[in-house]
């Protein structure tokens, strides 16, 4: 502890270890990236003031460039990361390496008896995060699993939307993340060390959806993408069947130069969509049924009746619902689940799930076959 606040180093100053260090240092939560580096974004009224609960002890970076930027950001830096595992002041490491290294510094760091943050995907395998979780019983250490897009809006909104039932009984939702730049040149493009966007995004897309959907999983139906990239996939389409029968498609893709919506939903009384991260989104619900039966259109070279267009008002575009929340509530459990006030939000078993229904994507890109998933 430092100041009686829970004390984080940071191992893997790189993209993400660097926003942690600025969100932690600066006690905002969130890094705004500018030129000369980071900076804190402006906590919100919702917001844990994190700087109440956590603080950061240092980072430690292989790369000597990443350690020259956080000292020029005016960070303590360790010189190894035995040292940070021989400070007692440090109670959390936050892993933020290249995937295939997690496992190895998780399980270093419980055995020195620091709680682990471990970003996504937590493990490379599922096997993997079984053998950690059995050195966190073993220990005692809170290993946590940084599943952190749980907590962006646009989700939270489509998810308010699907519990509430705002567009019906939802039978189809599509969550995809399209981008034209392809997969970033570095590690991310090496299988042995955990790339593809499977690992990348993937993560994220299906930890939300199962949180959204609280239901067994049936089918899986995975096919990678190797448009830029052999080694690795660079997207993906899978068709995912829930046991109450809503169907889900979730996509990644790195070579959209025009993109789909990050999210669409449609329910028996309506539609729901969001484009991005700036989109407020558009939401139309059914008034009248009456409408049904519309008078044939001259569509193309054809006529067609079902699918003229509706009725003027037949239908009503709404607002999507405003959603409030915590941006900091991930660090903000963190400290609690430390101190013995709370349980973990981001559950491992809920990690473990993520990991093996990736693994059954991978199968069923291998075998090209449906995957039963659980048994329904
Ligand atoms: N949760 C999220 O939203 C999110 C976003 C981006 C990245 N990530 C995750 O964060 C992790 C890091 O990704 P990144 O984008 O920051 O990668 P990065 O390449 O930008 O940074 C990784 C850093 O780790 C350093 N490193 C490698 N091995 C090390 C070791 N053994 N000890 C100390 N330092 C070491 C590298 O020198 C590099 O600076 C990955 O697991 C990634 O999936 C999560």
């Amino acid at each position: 502890m430092i100041d009686n606040k829970i004390a984080v180093a940071i191992v893997g100053c790189g993209g993400m270890g660097g926003g942690h260090a600025i969100a932690i240092s600066s006690g905002s939560g969130q890094a705004v990236w500018r030129n000369d580096g980071g900076r804190g974004r402006e906590l919100e009224p919702s917001d844990t003031p994190i700087a109440e609960k956590m603080v950061l002890a240092g980072t430690y970076d292989i790369a000597e460039a990443r350690q020259e930027w956080a000292r020029s950001q005016g960070l303590h830096t360790y010189s190894s990361f035995e040292e940070i595992l021989s400070d007692d002041k440090v109670d959390v490491v936050l892993i933020a390496t290249p995937n295939d290294s997690h496992k190895e510094l998780a399980i270093r760091a419980m055995r020195a008896g620091k709680h682990v943050l471990c970003e996504k995907p937590v493990m490379m395998t599922s096997k993997d995060l079984e053998d950690v979780l059995e050195v966190a019983k073993e220990t005692g250490r809170v290993f946590y699993p940084r599943q952190n897009r749980r907590w962006d809006r646009d989700y939270l909104v489509m998810k308010k939307i699907y519990e509430e039932k705002l567009v019906g009984d939802v039978f189809h939702i599509e969550t995809r993340m399209h981008g034209s730049r392809g997969i970033p040149g570095d590690w991310r493009g090496r299988k042995e060390q955990g790339g593809g966007m499977m690992f990348d995004w993937g993560v994220h897309l299906l930890d939300r959806l199962v949180l959204m959907v609280p239901e067994k999983i049936t089918k899986v139906y995975a096919k990678m993408n190797h448009v830029t990239n052999d080694e690795v996939d660079d997207g993906f389409i899978m068709f995912v069947t829930f046991a109450n029968g809503v169907t889900a498609t979730v996509e990644v893709g790195t070579c959209h130069f025009i993109t789909l919506p990050q999210w669409y939903m449609a329910g028996s009384q309506g539609t729901a969509s969001i484009n991005g991260f700036n989109d407020p989104g558009r939401m139309v619900v059914l008034r009248d049924w009456a409408d049904k039966d519309a008078t044939p259109i001259l569509a193309g070279e054809g006529l067609t009746k079902t699918m003229a267009p509706r009725g003027a008002n037949s239908t009503e575009e709404l607002p999507l619902p405003y959603y409030d929340y915590d941006r900091n509530e991930l660090y903000s459990n963190l400290c609690d689940v430390i101190l013995g006030k709370a349980e973990q939000i981001v559950k491992n078993e809920e990690a473990l799930r993520i990991l093996r229904l990736m693994e059954a994507a991978l199968e069923s890109d291998a075998t090209g076959k449906v995957i039963d998933f659980e048994q329904a």
